[in-house]
């Protein structure tokens, strides 16, 4: 047995497990990392992808985040916000498309009257979205940033039962030369905290091939994973949008696309092997850097897709980071797509499920720890 095969037959990994499974080089062993990866995917998960409709509904924000493409600070955004009408209108195609689930997503913002918006969206989104085929109506998935704690329960009473808060980073003084001061690392890692609390299926996730950001780094964001318990993970290369600082002429170099595209299927691979039985989704960002980016997140162990819901009227206006993809399909163009590129990858599409990750079902069933959960926790 090599070193390498070694470290993939166990069962905890330590830091340096991981450092070494995300620092490799060689093409043999890649691949090995990769069809470890898969191997462990179809046997804790199944060979199902499943779909999260993706509605990006507002991109006002009242953050200035250094790269991200809607900061506050970004005057050359148009800024939207979809009409209560609108959504449900998206919601109700994705539902009879046969997708299970529903992303809402948005720039963040706390007023009053967004919190109102966003529960009535979503209870809105529940109560209509019923069928025969979908009895509980869609899944509901929020990603709106860091809320008051009142407004994630508020939130959850109306029907959403998963919430994405990407920590971008685990490691704090990192997170700090990404984000202005008023941002901090404790108050995103307290976000979590509360979710889980609230009874949501918590995802998070990072940005890979920052500038500054080691291997090390990105084998302590495996670790912050697991120490956290996440059911969800999404994360993607890290790409830099020319209107903000850290895509500035003069701003710190990062890694070539095809280095940052290698470390971020890597990462997904090292995750499934880690983590095991969470959802992971191959992200729209691994796109961005080659057209079947997203086939190869699902090759490396994802299982999740966010097919673009968000009306082509607006989608430019969303634009996180440069060269985002797919933003003149229309849905209905992303549906054909999305079902060749599954096919390619030679696997099959959760039909009206909302394919919550057998992690999350497992605690549910209050088993996390116990004798019938795969003991990863170390
Ligand atoms: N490159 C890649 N991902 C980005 N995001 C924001 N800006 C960028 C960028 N320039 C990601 C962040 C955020 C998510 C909504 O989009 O991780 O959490």
């Amino acid at each position: 047995m090599t070193e390498v095969q070694e470290i993939l037959s166990r069962q905890v990994f330590s830091h340096e497990d991981i450092v070494r499974l995300l620092a490799i080089t060689d093409p043999d062993e890649s691949e090995e990392i990769r069809r470890t990866a898969c191997a462990i995917l179809e046997q804790t998960c199944g060979r199902k992808v499943y779909y999260r409709g993706l509605i990006e509904f507002s991109n006002w924000c009242v953050n200035n985040c250094f790269y991200c493409g809607i900061r506050a600070g970004n005057r050359r955004v148009r800024r939207y916000r979809l009409t209560e009408d609108q959504i449900l209108e998206q919601a109700r195609w994705c539902a009879e498309q046969g997708y299970g689930s529903i992303v809402l997503q948005s720039g963040e913002c706390r007023e009053e009257e967004f919190i109102d918006f966003v529960e009535r969206v979503v209870h809105r989104i529940r109560r209509e979205t019923v069928s025969p085929r979908l009895p509980q109506g869609l899944g509901i998935t929020l990603c709106v940033g860091e809320q008051r704690r009142d407004a994630y329960e508020r939130f959850f009473a109306a029907g959403a039962h998963r919430y994405l808060l990407r920590i971008e980073t685990s490691d704090p003084e990192l997170f700090a030369r990404i984000h202005p001061p008023s941002q901090r690392f404790e108050d995103r890692v307290a976000c979590l905290r509360s979710l889980r609390e609230i009874g949501y299926q918590v995802g998070t996730g990072v940005m890979i091939g920052l500038p500054g950001q080691t291997v090390e780094h990105l084998a302590r964001d495996v670790a912050f994973f697991r120490d956290m318990d996440v059911d969800m993970i999404g994360m993607g290369p890290y790409i830099p949008h020319a209107d903000t600082p850290m895509g500035a002429p003069d701003a710190a170099p990062v890694l070539p696309p095809d280095a940052r595209l290698a470390l971020s299927l890597r990462m997904i691979a090292v995750c499934r092997i880690v983590l095991r039985d969470v959802n992971i989704a191959a992200t729209t960002a691994l796109q961005a850097i080659v057209p079947d980016g997203r086939e190869r997140g699902l090759l490396h162990g994802a299982n999740v897709i966010m097919p673009q819901l968000t009306p082509t009227e607006v989608r430019r206006d969303f634009l996180l980071y440069d060269g985002k993809p797919c933003v003149d399909e229309s849905a209905a163009q992303c549906r054909a797509c999305l079902a060749m590129r599954i096919a390619a990858a030679g696997r099959e599409v959760g039909v009206d499920e909302w394919g919550d990750s057998p992690h999350a079902l497992a605690r549910q069933r209050g088993c996390i720890g116990g004798s019938c959960a795969a003991d990863r926790r170390g």
